[in-house]
């Protein structure tokens, strides 16, 4: 059973109709679409106002108009956020529930923008022990309302969206995930945070002010992004015994167009290797790769049998990759 490994057999994605451009937010905070977009490459963005298991859910109906799979021979569903609707039930549970998965295992993930790369990992690494023999990993967020909409320095930054994939065992080695590499960093932490409800004890009243928005130490993370995208994509090339040109393209986490070029200067790689949609949705934090995956998929650019790379960063801080034989 332990030659068994994944391939991902289809994706779908769902993004909100409501569009907040770089003009829109011009008349909100103090900032203008010359510096957005020369700083970001991010023209607009998808406002939702469904719940983060909606849009999971709306990914999921795209992703089963495609696929011939009775709901209840679906073994697992991951769902990758940090915008749940709730602490319980989980986004997985509501989305089995809507879907009538009912012979599933269902739970969700926090890896932050890295959360899809670490649920794909999950999923496939989980399919490899026999157990399972499918899954349909999702990446989802309503970042909007984790957003203090008067901090100029994050309201330009982020988007909602959703994308997921269907994986299934196979035994063809000339399909599938070949090789995934994880990694965090929790000591470096407090450069990306959104807070939760604080510890609060019971006998002392709580004054403490929370500010529940997304906080970033947006330079220190540049760095790291630059870094961690350089180091993912090397690591799999040298275990692989790989070039950078065995490969195809490479579908980055989607946070700003000058992380992905300096990655891509670093590399000594065009920039048109990596797909970019960005300027679209902005950062969808874990929704953006399997957002990207399913463009990448419609276009049609990846033939059978071209190598491809997701790449991924985020708060944790955390960070990873999967090669992929399409
Ligand atoms: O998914 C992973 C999470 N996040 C990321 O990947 C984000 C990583 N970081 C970045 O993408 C960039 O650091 C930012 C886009 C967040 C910021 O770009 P930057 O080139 O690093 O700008 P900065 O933070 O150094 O700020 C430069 C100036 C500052 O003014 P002063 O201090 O030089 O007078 C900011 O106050 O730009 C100002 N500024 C703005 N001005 C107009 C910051 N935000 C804005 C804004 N509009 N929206």
């Amino acid at each position: 059973m332990f030659n068994v490994h994944s391939r991902i057999v289809d994706t779908g994605m769902y993004v909100p109709d409501k569009i907040l451009t770089n003009d829109d937010l011009e008349k909100m905070v103090d900032t203008s679409d010359e510096w957005i977009y020369s700083r970001t490459g991010i023209k607009e963005r998808r406002i939702s106002s469904f719940a983060t298991s909606v849009l999971g859910l709306k990914a999921v109906n795209d992703l089963l108009t495609k696929i011939d799979k009775n709901p209840l021979d679906i073994d697992l569903i991951v769902f990758c956020t940090i915008s749940p609707d709730n602490n319980t039930p989980s986004c997985s549970c509501l989305v089995q529930k809507h879907i009538g998965a009912k012979n599933a295992t269902a739970f969700d993930i926090n890896a932050a923008c890295t959360g899809f790369i670490y649920g794909l990992v999950l999923a496939d690494s989980l399919i490899k022990t026999g157990k399972y023999k499918n899954a349909i990993v999702i990446g989802s967020e309503v970042l909007s309302k984790l957003i203090n909409w008067k901090d100029r320095n994050t309201c330009v930054l982020f988007g909602d969206g959703a994308g997921a994939v269907f994986i299934e065992a196979t035994s063809d080695i000339n399909t599938g995930i070949i090789d995934t590499y994880t990694r965090s960093i929790g000591e470096k932490s407090d450069s990306l945070i959104s807070r939760s409800i604080p510890v609060s004890n019971f006998m002392v009243e709580n004054t403490e002010e929370i500010y529940p928005y997304i906080e970033m130490d947006g330079r220190e993370v540049f760095k790291f992004a630059v870094s961690s995208i350089v180091e993912s994509i090397e690591k799999l090339l040298k275990d692989n015994k790989l070039s950078i040109n065995d490969i195809k393209c490479i579908v980055p986490h989607q946070a700003n167009i000058r992380i992905i070029e300096a990655a891509a200067q670093k590399l000594k790689i065009s920039v048109e290797k990596f797909f970019t949609n960005l300027h679209k949705y902005g950062n969808t934090s874990a929704a953006s790769i399997p957002i990207a995956l399913d463009e990448v998929n419609r276009s049609g650019n990846c033939k059978k049998g071209d190598l491809v790379i997701l790449v991924g960063f985020g708060g944790g801080l955390t960070y990873g990759s999967i090669l992929v034989r399409w």
